[in-house]
């Protein structure tokens, strides 16, 4: 092992390697040794005046082992190049971005940056209004507001807690990772949107927070994607079988498929219309720039997935096939659920059976997407106004609100 007093001697030993330290410590030393070490050791000599606290940090970088350090990073540290990246169960070192290898990944992480939003952003005063106004909303568009913020508040911590805790950790690709990481925080800034709807509104917290397990349409849709998230959260799951690296897949599929790509369609359309009726129109703002964030981290999830089926041509066997295909379906019946259940008659120029087609005509989309067959021939989209809105641009959004551009308008001043 490694050791700063070793630095002091004129012949310094030979290096030790921890099992996979390679090149990493080799380097470390070679240029600790050569560019600075002296002057480091230098500045971190005891000095009289220092307080113990300092004397403490100088005697504690001085057992500093930089070789164990390096060992521990993952991959080997050696420079990478673009054939040696792999979405999964790649041996290159992770913390070098470039060169890219997923381009789309890069592309994608930058258009979301492009794309920031804050919920306090958004006025909300004329939904506070109509809220608060026993006219204001009939009971059925209550219901519906109400339903989807429950299923909403918990659906994005739960996707926000798959990625963090579990998808963060298999996905061995550094650019796809720092999408992973915007994605994590845009649910983030989701669930205080939700929040600070329910807030602004003056609704039962508990009521709506509660739903997922108190409301049996809401309650099912959480617990089916909560199914697909046990066995890759648990710490010692690794991927680097045919069955590990399935079980990611099928994780994969579960929440970009259906949980982002299914479950959220029902209520940003039934939102969205009311916004298109001039009712609640800060809550459906919100969720247009959620729906446009969602679009998103739908096209990064086929785009992930269609590459690891792409590098693993064994793990997308007939069984897989057969698997991903029912999960589509599944959620598909389940979202079918959802708006019978939050459209028991007809509302806001849609019912309960427009619904369904719509559903049907997006699980369409997304079974070819993945490369499955469509299993609801024929079916067309009864809203052609939601793709339009998720093709937005921020400065043409058709609320007609005030604009804030991130990219230009976030620099700091140093006065
Ligand atoms: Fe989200
Ligand atoms: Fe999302």
């Amino acid at each position: 092992m490694l050791s700063w007093d070793e630095f002091d001697k004129e012949d310094a030993a030979e290096p030790a390697k921890g099992a996979n330290a390679g090149h990493a410590s080799e380097a470390a030393m070679d240029k600790l040794d050569s560019a600075g070490g002296a002057a480091a050791l230098e500045a971190r000599a005891a000095n009289a005046s220092d307080s113990p606290a300092v004397a403490r940090a100088k005697a504690a970088l001085n057992k500093l082992d930089v070789a164990e350090g390096l060992a521990e990073l993952e991959g080997s540290a050696a420079r990478v190049a673009v054939d040696e990246k792999r979405m999964i169960n790649c041996r290159a070192d992770l913390n070098q971005l470039v060169p890219f290898k997923y381009d789309w990944a890069w592309q994608k992480y930058l258009d979301g940056c492009a794309n920031h939003w804050m919920p306090q952003e958004v006025n909300m005063t004329a939904d506070i209004a109509v809220w608060r106004n026993p006219e204001g909303l009939t009971d059925d568009e209550r219901r519906i507001v109400m339903r989807n913020l429950g299923f909403f508040s918990t659906a994005d911590s739960l996707v926000a807690n798959n990625l963090a805790l579990a998808v963060y950790r298999l996905i061995t690709n550094p650019e796809c990772r720092q999408y992973i990481l915007r994605q994590a925080f845009e649910e983030a800034i989701h669930t205080h949107a939700y929040q600070y709807c329910i807030e602004s509104l003056g609704m039962d917290e508990g009521e709506i927070f509660n739903m997922y397990h108190e409301i049996p349409s809401v309650a099912k849709k959480a617990a089916w994607g909560l199914k697909y998230t046990r066995a890759i959260s648990d710490p010692e799951f690794n991927t680097g079988t045919v069955e590990t690296d399935k079980e990611l897949l099928r994780n994969l599929i579960a929440y970009y498929c259906v949980l982002e790509g299914i479950f959220f369609y029902c209520g940003f359309t039934q939102i969205l219309s009311m916004g298109r009726r001039n009712k609640m129109t800060g809550v459906a703002e919100q969720f247009q720039y959620i729906l446009r964030d969602e679009s998103m981290h739908l096209n990064f999830g086929i785009d992930v997935i269609n590459q690891i089926k792409i590098e693993n041509p064994h793990l997308w066997d007939a069984e897989l096939k057969e698997e991903a295909s029912q999960m589509i379906l599944q959620g598909t019946q389940l979202e079918i659920e959802y708006a019978r259940d939050t459209m028991p008659r007809g509302v806001l120029g849609m019912n309960a059976a427009m619904m369904e087609d719509y559903l049907k005509f997006i699980a369409n989309r997304r079974l070819s997407q993945i490369g499955l067959k469509e299993e609801y021939p024929g079916t067309t989209n009864p809203f052609p106004w939601m793709s339009e809105i998720m093709d937005l641009k921020k400065e043409k959004n058709f609320f007609e609100t005030r604009v804030i551009e991130y990219q230009t308008g976030g620099a700091l001043s140093w006065d």
